[in-house]
C-alpha cells in the first residue's frame, strides 16, 4: 500500500495533543491496576524486614501477608509473587529446604489462599533462595547440571502446588524444564495451574538488590545459564522454547534495557509479562530520593513503555505506588 503523506500544513500532528480531552481520545495504550503483579519477600523472625538497597520495600512475616494481599486487592491488584529469605542455617548445597512443606514460601502461599482466595499467588521456582552457593539449581564441577537441576524443580514446583499456589513462575533458566514440570503437573492432575516461564532472564547486573532482600550469597556468576546481554536471536529462541513446551505466559526479565525483546516477541502469540526486576525499582527510587527525578511519574511511565512494547503485564516492585497513582488519574 502506497501512503500519499499530507504535507504540513494539513499534516499537523501537535492537533492531536491539543487538550488533556484530545489526548486521552488519542491515547494508544494504557494502564490498568490489574495489569500489576506485586513480588512480596517473606522472612522469618530471625531476620529484619528492611532492604537497604530497595527502599520502602519491606520482607514481610508470614502473619503480616494478608494485610498487604487485601490491600493490593482494593487497589485493584490481582497477582502477587513470593520470594522467601531462608534462614542462613537451612540452606543447603542441594537446597532441600525447598521441598519442605512448611517452608516459607509454603507457609506464605497457604496464608494467602485462606484470607484471600481471590488473590492469584505465584511462586518462583529455582533454587537460589535455599543453595549456600546461591545458584538456581545443583552443582556439579562448578557449573548448573541441567537435567538433574530439572528433577528437583518439578519436586520444589510440585511442593509450591501442593501448599496451594495458583501459578509458577520457574526462573532457573534450564533447558526443557517448562515441558518436564508441565507434564508433572498433568500426572499429578494439577492441569489448571498456570505456568509462567521466564522465557528469558538475562545475566543481569540489575538483580543485584533482589539477591541482597533474598540473602543469596552467589559464588561466581550466572552467565552459564541466564542469557548474554548482547544477544536478541538467542533470546527470542528461548521464548519460541518455553512456548513450544507448553508455558502459559511468558516473563522478559529484567524490562526496561530488554524492550526491544518484548517488541520482537510480541507477535507470537502468546502473553508477554515485564518484569522491572530489583536493580530497576532502586534507580528510579534512590534518583528520587536524590531529587533527580519524580518517583511517581518515573514509575507509570516506565509502566506504560512496558505495554506500549507489547508486555500484557508489568511485575514490579511498585505496583501499589502504581495501582494508587492510577486511581488518582481516574478520580482526577
Ligand atoms: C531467582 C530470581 C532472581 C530474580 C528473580 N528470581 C535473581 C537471580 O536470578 O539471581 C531477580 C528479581 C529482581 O531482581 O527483582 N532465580
Amino acid at each position: 500500500m502506497t501512503i500519499t503523506v499530507a504535507p504540513y500544513p494539513n499534516l499537523r500532528l501537535r492537533r492531536l495533543r491539543q487538550s488533556a480531552s484530545v489526548r486521552e481520545l488519542f491515547q494508544e495504550n494504557h494502564l490498568q491496576p490489574s495489569d500489576l503483579i506485586l513480588p512480596i519477600f517473606i522472612r522469618g523472625v530471625e531476620n529484619v524486614a528492611e532492604i537497604p538497597s530497595m527502599p520502602r520495600v519491606r520482607r514481610l512475616l508470614v502473619d503480616e501477608l494478608p494485610k498487604e494481599v487485601e490491600e493490593a486487592y482494593k487497589l485493584g491488584i490481582r497477582g502477587v509473587m513470593l520470594f522467601p529469605k531462608t534462614p542462613e542455617a537451612l540452606k543447603t548445597e542441594n537446597g532441600e529446604e525447598a521441598f519442605n512443606l512448611n517452608n516459607l514460601m509454603c507457609q506464605g502461599i497457604k496464608k494467602i489462599k485462606q484470607c484471600l482466595p481471590k488473590m492469584v499467588v505465584f511462586t518462583d521456582v529455582a533454587l537460589d533462595p535455599y543453595t549456600s552457593h546461591g545458584h538456581d539449581g545443583l552443582l556439579k564441577n562448578g557449573d548448573v547440571e541441567n537435567d538433574s537441576t530439572i528433577e528437583v524443580l518439578i519436586k520444589q514446583a510440585l511442593n509450591q502446588v501442593e501448599a496451594g499456589a495458583d501459578g509458577i513462575c520457574p526462573s532457573d533458566m534450564m533447558d526443557g524444564r517448562i515441558q518436564a514440570i508441565r507434564n508433572a503437573l498433568e500426572a499429578k492432575n494439577f492441569s489448571n495451574v498456570l505456568l509462567i516461564s521466564y522465557g528469558v532472564k538475562y545475566a543481569s547486573c540489575f538483580y543485584g538488590p533482589f539477591r541482597s532482600a533474598v540473602g543469596a550469597k552467589l559464588q561466581g556468576d550466572k552467565k552459564a545459564y541466564q542469557v548474554n546481554p548482547a544477544n536478541a536471536l538467542e533470546a527470542l529462541r528461548e521464548i519460541k522454547q518455553d512456548i513450544m513446551e507448553g508455558a502459559d505466559a511468558v516473563i522478559i526479565k529484567p524490562g526496561l534495557p530488554y524492550l526491544d525483546i518484548i517488541s520482537q516477541a510480541k507477535t507470537y502469540g502468546i502473553p508477554l509479562w515485564a518484569y522491572q526486576v530489583s536493580g530497576e525499582y532502586a534507580m528510579i527510587v534512590n534518583a528520587a530520593l536524590n531529587h533527580a527525578l519524580d518517583e511517581e511519574a518515573a514509575f507509570y511511565e516506565t509502566c506504560l513503555s512496558f505495554k506500549r512494547a507489547g508486555a500484557s503485564k508489568i511485575v514490579t516492585y511498585a505496583a501499589k505506588e502504581v495501582a494508587k497513582c492510577l486511581m488518582k488519574r481516574i478520580l482526577a
